[in-house]
């Protein structure tokens, strides 16, 4: 049989970050990929091709079956050609993983790995953290407050918030943020000009390799010492979980150890500020919902749920076949590569009536913004709660609160998002 080909301009859509920009458009090509081709393959001169999966059922169905659609084989994220073979010239053994974390392991070892903090993100064991959350949060009240009638949401408040949360609860000490985002930024780069201005000097492939060497033993070497002083002090932290656990009877092998602390400490704040800022957006242009929520009383989870599926910021991930499978009428041969498009996913006609619709009164709200099976989102519960209590924080604040100018998306096929949200605000 032969494979399905996307039309180019679907194809071509997938792979650009300003198509996620743009939003839109990118919908309209997705639900035709959905209605007409919902495993189709894409075709673009500088990449490999891959099959877009369109339609939520078979995104799930690929997340549930990890043994045979695997994370580890190929990079994780879309990566084009050149960048492909710049990352595997870049790592040991030529995996092509810069890191080696949960999302690019497979079985036996991502279970064991897993296993090792996914307890610590349970909602029980997260009602530890919640009160210090809750300091972030009103600190983050204050400050926005604090910057008078108009701030940019996006930029002035939710890029913070989740990442002070996370470095908090990881234990990396506020005066060390700086220095970690620095290194996120440096390690998987931006494709947003904005976002990106460090990336512009590096003229050449043996100097891009270079850059990465360094930025990773710069990464390894800080996680080395937070490590010691974890196992001389442990504290109730993550990084303590993290540095007294054991893997097959010995301490976790150096390369590991450090992609555990960049996955926890980089999965954890550009998604939830995406989702963070993508609750406001709403809120500010629709005044009735805004006085629902501001109510302090009012229970916020359809709103959050809802804000999820509608900002998606984790836009997709990559799986590669390890066998022949069946999957929605298509033959997927061993070694195809996969893309998981959950924004498609999370706007599916068969699964959310009325799609395109932000409605926090969704009765069972399926959203997939979290992947689904083995390498569902560690941090989903955290995500929600910070979300929550900046909300229960931040609403009963505001007396109004409407949009001052034209919000903008990031340039990225990965983490996408609310760059910019203008917002004007009475404070109540
Ligand atoms: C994995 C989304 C917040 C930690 C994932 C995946 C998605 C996702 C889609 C991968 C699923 C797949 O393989 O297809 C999101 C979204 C968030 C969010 C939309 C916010 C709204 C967080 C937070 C943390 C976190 C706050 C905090 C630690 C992780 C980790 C993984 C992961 C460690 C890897 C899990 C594994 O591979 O086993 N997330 N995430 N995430 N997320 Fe999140």
């Amino acid at each position: 049989m032969t494979k399905p080909i996307l039309p180019e301009e679907v194809a071509a859509a997938v792979i650009d970050p300003t198509a996620y920009a743009a939003w839109e458009p990118l919908h309209e090509r997705l639900a035709w990929a959905r209605a007409n081709m919902p495993l189709g393959v894409a075709e673009n001169p500088t990449h490999d091709p891959f099959w877009l999966v369109t339609r939520h059922a078979d995104i799930m169905a690929v997340g549930r079956d990890p043994q045979r659609f695997a994370n580890g084989v190929r990079p994780t994220v879309l990566t084009d050609r050149d960048g492909e073979a710049l990352a595997r010239a870049a790592t040991p053994g030529g995996d092509g993983h810069l890191i080696r974390s949960l999302v690019q392991m497979d079985a036996p070892d991502h279970m064991k790995y897993r296993l090792l903090t996914q307890g610590w993100f349970l909602p029980k064991n997260l009602r530890i953290v919640e009160n210090r959350i809750r300091e972030i949060a009103r600190e983050t009240v204050e400050h926005m407050l604090s910057l008078g009638r108009e701030c940019d949401f996006a930029r002035d408040v939710a890029a913070h918030y989740p990442l002070r949360v996370i470095m908090d609860i990881l234990g990396v000490p506020a005066q060390d943020e700086p220095r970690m985002l620095m290194l996120t930024q440096q390690l998987f780069g931006s494709t947003d000009p904005e976002l990106n201005r460090g990336r512009e000097a590096i003229k050449s492939t043996e100097q891009a390799i270079a850059m990465l060497h360094y930025v990773i033993a710069d990464f390894e070497s800080y996680f080395r010492e937070l490590t010691a002083d974890r196992r001389a002090n442990p504290r109730e932290d993550i990084a303590t979980v993290i540095a007294n656990a054991t893997i097959d009877d010995g301490p976790i092998p150096d390369r590991e150890l450090a992609g555990y602390y960049m996955i926890v400490a980089t999965a954890g704040h550009d998604t939830t500020s995406a989702s963070t800022a993508g609750a406001m957006m709403e809120l500010a242009k629709t005044p009735e919902l805004f006085a629902r929520f501001r109510d302090a009383e009012a229970d916020k989870a359809g709103l959050i749920e809802e804000a999820i599926r509608w900002s998606t910021p984790v836009q997709h991930f990559m799986r590669s076949a390890r066998e022949d499978v069946e999957l929605g009428g298509q033959t997927i041969r061993a070694g195809d590569w996969l893309m998981l498009n959950y924004v498609s996913a999370n706007r599916d006609e068969a699964v959310f009536a009325d799609p395109f619709a932000f409605d926090p009164d969704r009765a069972k709200n399926q959203q997939i913004a979290f992947g689904f099976g083995a390498h569902v989102c560690l941090g989903q519960h955290l995500a929600r709660m910070e979300m929550r209590i900046l909300m229960e924080e931040l609403l009963p604040r505001l007396k109004r609160v409407e949009l001052a100018g034209e919000p903008a998306r990031v340039e990225s096929v990965f983490v996408g998002g609310l760059k910019r949200l203008p917002i004007r605000f009475e404070a109540a």
